[in-house]
């Protein structure tokens, strides 16, 4: 079987690779698609969607809709086989997390829920197999004075570079025990007992994952050289100039709908007493994106 994450099998990986590099977006705007209504995306503007996914896992969509409306990311994800909601016991009772700044309760404990900068990372990266997290929207109902931007990398472009800079990187990566979130015990949740898995892991169906973060506070790395080597090699290269890093800051009625690419998020200031504060909308799945 042809695999091109296969590391035996070069030849199929060269393939994708000359595939993959040649339909690489050269700048953010290569994948904002402007949409009327993510609601009820017309045949275009879902073509043009689904195919920013399949060059870059990622699609930026920019509509004129304000609304405060958690329909909005639903139905988008919807169009695109999204359907089955991560449950979050932070998140709204329809299972849509409202990220903003929240000063009181145990919501403030956790960094996307302040203003604070979030360093790279994918979503979910600390839940347990069954609750992987493969698809992701992110809607922008009101953004900050200023700050609060994002720096956005494909997960497998992340792997290709990593892999043509040394394919021990990659084995090292797809070990079980590669990084582990230890136990810790919570509030609310009560005692979450430690989660260890691979950064690089294949779907079922033979898709890339990427589980990933760059905290170092509650991770442990596994203490090999090779491990070590290859989490700095993912270091460097997420604070290097690659042109595979794309930084977008979302405005009202844009939106982020990819299948959990790595992505960051800058400080931001809400410091303009006559302008409601920011608010965005993150859905996250078990599938990843489908129909196209
Ligand atoms: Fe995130």
């Amino acid at each position: 079987m042809n695999d091109p994450f296969d590391l035996n099998d070069t030849e199929s990986y060269l393939r994708w690779r000359e595939q993959k590099l040649a339909c690489a977006p050269n700048s953010v705007n290569e994948f904002v698609i402007e949409v009327r209504d993510p609601r009820a995306l017309t045949t275009n503007e879902h073509a043009a969607l689904a195919d920013c996914i399949r060059r870059c896992n990622m699609a930026i969509y920019a509509s004129p809709m304000h609304d405060a409306d958690t329909e909005i990311p639903r139905l988008l994800g919807a169009q695109f086989g999204l359907n089955r909601l991560d449950a979050n016991w932070l998140a709204g009772e329809d299972g849509i997390s409202e990220i903003r700044v929240f000063d009181n309760g145990t919501r403030q404990n956790y960094i996307p829920y302040t203003d604070r900068p979030i360093k790279w990372h994918t979503d979910g990266y600390y839940n347990p197999p069954e609750r992987t997290i493969r698809g992701m929207v992110l809607h922008c109902v009101r953004n900050a004075n200023s700050g609060g931007e994002n720096q956005l990398m494909d997960h497998e472009m992340a792997y290709l570079l990593l892999r043509d800079e040394n394919p021990q990187h990659i084995m090292a990566l797809m070990q079980a025990d590669a990084m582990t979130i230890p136990e810790r015990v919570d509030e609310t949740d009560g005692v979450r007992a430690a989660q260890s898995g691979p950064v690089f892991s294949l779907d079922a169906n033979g898709d890339l994952h990427m589980r990933y973060t760059a905290r170092t506070r509650s991770i442990e790395w596994k203490q090999d050289p090779a491990t070590l080597a290859a989490v700095a090699a993912l270091e460097g290269l997420l604070a290097s100039d690659t042109p595979h890093i794309f930084k977008a800051s979302m405005e009202p009625g844009v939106g982020l709908l990819c299948n959990n690419v790595l992505h960051d998020r800058s400080a931001f200031a809400d410091n303009d007493p006559g302008k409601p504060p920011r608010l965005l909308y993150r859905a996250r799945y078990l599938d990843r994106i489908a129909n196209y």
